[in-house]
């Protein structure tokens, strides 16, 4: 099992502005959870939720940070953005659901369900004025799943 005293502490911050900076965290992801020792299923889900997230903030907030951290329990992803926030929070949640531009580009509207999916635990924050805020983590040993989400307006 990973122990802080033999792994250094992986915490880890990369900036997505482009579509290769979202390679490099859904890369990035994947090793992480290589070497804290997720089975190989679970270090791909792990890191097609980060790709989601990644994109999204590629895509609808232009430019933001993946930031990772991890414990011995399980290693969790922060997407950060500052961009004009997610509209309509409950609708975006919902399979087959794009808002605005997305809308138009005829984007799937799945990501944010399948990190829901992928992830044992989800929490968004959104504003307009500040931006969104998608956490989520992955337990070593799944249990039940949890999703809580909020935005302050
Ligand atoms: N970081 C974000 N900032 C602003 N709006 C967002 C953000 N993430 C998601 N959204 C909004 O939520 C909607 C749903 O997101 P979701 O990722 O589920 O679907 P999508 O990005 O439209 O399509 P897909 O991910 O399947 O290509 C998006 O269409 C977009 O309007
Ligand atoms: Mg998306």
């Amino acid at each position: 099992m990973f122990s802080p005293l033999t792994h250094p502490r992986p915490a880890a911050t990369i900036e997505i502005s482009t579509a290769a900076d979202v390679l490099i965290a859904q890369r990035r992801a994947r090793v992480l959870a290589e070497q804290l020792g997720f089975a190989r299923r679970a270090q791909w889900e792990f890191a097609t939720a980060v790709s989601e997230a990644a994109t999204n903030i590629l895509c609808h907030a232009s430019g933001g940070a993946i930031e990772f951290d991890a414990d011995d329990e399980r290693v969790e992803f922060t997407a950060i953005d500052t961009g004009a926030g997610i509209a309509d929070l409950d609708r975006a949640l919902v399979d087959g659901v794009s808002l605005g531009s997305a809308l138009e580009r005829g984007s799937l509207g799945c990501g944010m369900g399948a990190i829901a999916r992928l992830m044992d635990g989800v929490t968004v924050e959104t504003s307009a004025c500040r931006g969104t805020i998608v956490r989520a983590y992955k337990r070593r040993h799944a249990t039940a799943r949890t999703f809580r989400s909020s935005c302050p307006r």
